[in-house]
């Protein structure tokens, strides 16, 4: 069976890849096992200079999912490059990282970096949903998309992913502008903003009021907005967003996703990811596939 997929010129030994932020930068999931059983790791989002977070608490449970509004605390890109990316090139996996900035000159300079790394691509984060300043800001609109990433475009001879939020009326003109601005994939979704109120306190429980959601509750936004992504654009699609199973990841496949992205599953269970490579194949050896390719956005619509 032929499991290998090609994200954007990223060439994946199968379609499952962690999460930005969910995963560090893959310590404490390789007690667990060897990390060259998933296609690739996306880093936690690392900026050009160390950032501080928000104040706790910064995550709390939600039916069938969490808040978080962690901050986009990290070390900086010198930090990952003397100690992280060392570490990461230990094991048979494709490296992602993830990054942003509060202006689009902090993505370019970010992105100028990276490129002298040795890395397999880079995802920028136009979807931050819990920083004042920032990402957010470029990530609504057609043009704020088109503008950062074509920056990026010029510095990057690497695999550019574009990461969109979901929280936008129209996710398939971001997605466009990804397209147009010439990035070779694009990862949908980010968290879906939201609030959880503890009702003897009459407070919000995160500290920072309001949170992004992820998790199995947000399952069907995504596969919905993948679906409707891979209508519009030609570009390879990274689907995340509830994924915990084989199965969940091959509808996001079905719906038009090239690879898919674990998130918040792993911390229901740290052998997610190589369990969902099983599913994958289980599902391959059910139907009689012999390339996982074949999947890819056969959904057929009623
Ligand atoms: C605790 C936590 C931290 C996250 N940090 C980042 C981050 O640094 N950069 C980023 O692009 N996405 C970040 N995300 C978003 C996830 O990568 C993912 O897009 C989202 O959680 C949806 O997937 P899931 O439902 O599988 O968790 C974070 C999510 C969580 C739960």
């Amino acid at each position: 069976m032929n499991l290998e997929v090609n994200l954007g010129g990223i060439k994946l030994k199968n379609p499952v890849t962690v999460a930005s932020g969910t995963f560090g930068y893959g310590r404490e999931y390789s007690e667990f096992y060897d990390l060259g059983e998933i296609g690739a790791i996306c880093t936690k989002g690392t900026s050009l200079r160390p950032k501080t977070g928000n104040k706790a608490p910064r995550v709390c449970e939600t039916s069938s999912g969490m808040l978080n509004a962690i901050g986009l605390e990290n070390k900086g890109l010198e930090y990952f490059a003397e100690f992280d990316l060392p570490f990461l090139k230990k094991f048979d996996t494709k490296i992602i990282v993830n990054t942003f900035g509060s202006t689009v000159e902090d993505y370019v300079e970010a992105c100028r970096f990276l490129n002298k790394l040795d890395i397999d691509g880079v995802e920028i984060n136009l979807s931050c949903p819990n920083v004042k300043a920032g990402c957010m800001a470029f990530g609504n609109t057609y043009e704020g998309v088109k503008e950062v990433t074509e920056k990026c475009r010029r510095v990057i001879d690497k695999p550019l992913i574009v990461k969109l939020t979901p929280n936008v009326t129209d996710i398939t003109q971001t997605a466009k502008a990804v397209e147009d601005a010439g990035a070779d994939g694009v990862s949908l979704i980010n968290t879906l903003m939201g609030m959880k109120i503890d009702i003897d306190k009459r407070r919000p429980v995160l500290a920072n009021n309001t949170g992004g959601l992820s998790g199995p509750a947000i399952k069907p936004v995504a596969v919905r907005m993948v679906y409707q992504v891979a209508q519009k654009v030609k570009i390879p699609i990274l689907g995340l967003g509830g994924i915990v199973s084989g199965d969940d990841a091959i509808e996001f496949m079905l719906a038009g996703a090239s690879a898919i992205s674990i998130g918040s599953g792993n911390f229901i269970d740290p052998y997610v990811a190589p369990k969902t490579v099983k599913g994958i194949e289980d599902y391959m050896k059910k139907y009689n596939i012999s390339d996982v390719n074949d999947i890819i956005g056969k959904v057929e619509m009623n």
